[in-house]
């Protein structure tokens, strides 16, 4: 049932059963806060060193990848916001709690990313790097922030798969992962970088938890609407142009062999493989009994088989 916050006339954690730990949001909830990490506890120190030692090709490849990721980590830690309101306003705590380690999360990965930059000494401004990027400019600063910031005036279930698809399966699940895809090829290639290695490590394991969080959104939205798996669809469909386009936008504005061996065709094929594998498990929703999709870890075990076959796969590129 919708209720505004300021109309609070009891309390979910004082009722009878209080909060129930088995549901999904507080399993994803209980695991982050026992894998806390802190990105000021990383050593940067080789890092600055390997930076200092790289070509210049080599360190405005490394720049344009990690402002990238920098300023996606601080578009994600704004845009999440209305769907805090959002379970708020449905009385779900239980997401409502998880929502907020989740939104912590993204800050602390801003963090990280920040902290890089200082300790390898690149303080200019870094606009540049994602200024000539137009579908980054169009994912980053149109569709993420447009399909989130919905939610504030019009949490419909429709509009929570939109912004779901948009923040968890694609700008996570299909540009995050191809992201690492791009490290791996930086750092094993050389065994360079050991600090970014860990902050990527870090933020994919992190990650995968919020991951699952939206399939298990879009699950429960299906579950309860069939017509709604349309709308899973639909979305994947507006935003597959852009998001290919944000992959291979840095190769195509390149003169001449990118350095590290990157290569635009293996990236590409690595993000479309990325894209479509958590529609089956959404459509294994549709019409399935609520209260079990509430409790259901299938979302989890799916973001940790995705993580051994990618694992699998980095180690092949390594
Ligand atoms: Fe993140
Ligand atoms: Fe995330």
């Amino acid at each position: 049932m919708s209720r505004a916050v300021s109309q609070r006339t009891g309390f979910t954690s004082l009722r009878k059963g209080g909060i129930n730990f088995d549901s999904f949001p507080m399993r994803l909830f209980t695991k982050g806060n026992g894998r806390h990490w802190n990105p000021a506890d990383i050593d940067l120190s080789q890092d600055a060193a390997d930076v200092a030692a790289m070509t210049d090709d080599e360190r405005w490849w490394t720049c344009s990848l990690a402002a990238q990721f920098m300023a996606g980590e601080e578009s994600v830690t704004q845009d999440l916001q209305p769907f805090l309101a959002a379970m708020a306003a449905e009385g779900r705590l239980a997401d409502e709690m998880y929502l907020t380690q989740f939104v912590y999360e993204e800050a602390k990965h801003t963090e990280a990313f920040r902290r890089w930059f200082d300790a390898v000494g690149i303080t200019e401004d870094l606009h540049s790097y994602i200024a000539d990027n137009e579908p980054y400019q169009q994912i980053f600063t149109k569709e993420l922030p447009e399909s989130l910031q919905t939610l504030a005036h019009d949490p419909s279930p429709r509009n929570q798969i939109r912004a779901s698809v948009t923040y968890n399966h694609i700008v996570e699940g299909t540009l995050a992962l191809t992201g690492y895809f791009s490290w791996q090829k930086i750092c094993a290639s050389r065994g360079i970088l050991p600090g970014m290695q860990q902050i990527i490590k870090h933020i994919g394991d992190d990650e995968r938890r919020h991951m699952a969080w939206g399939t298990f959104t879009c699950r429960r939205h299906v579950a309860a609407d069939d017509a709604l798996w349309d709308a899973v669809d639909e979305r994947m469909q507006e935003l597959l142009v852009p998001a290919m386009g944000v992959v291979t936008a840095t190769f195509e504005g390149w003169d001449g062999p990118p350095p590290f061996d990157v290569d635009m065709n293996e990236m590409a094929e690595y993000a479309m493989d990325k894209v479509g594998r958590r529609l089956g498990a959404i459509e294994t929703a549709r019409g399935a009994d609520l209260r079990v999709i509430d409790l259901d870890a299938s979302p989890e075990a799916l973001e940790e088989r995705f993580h051994a076959e990618d694992a699998a796969q980095l180690q092949a590129v390594g």
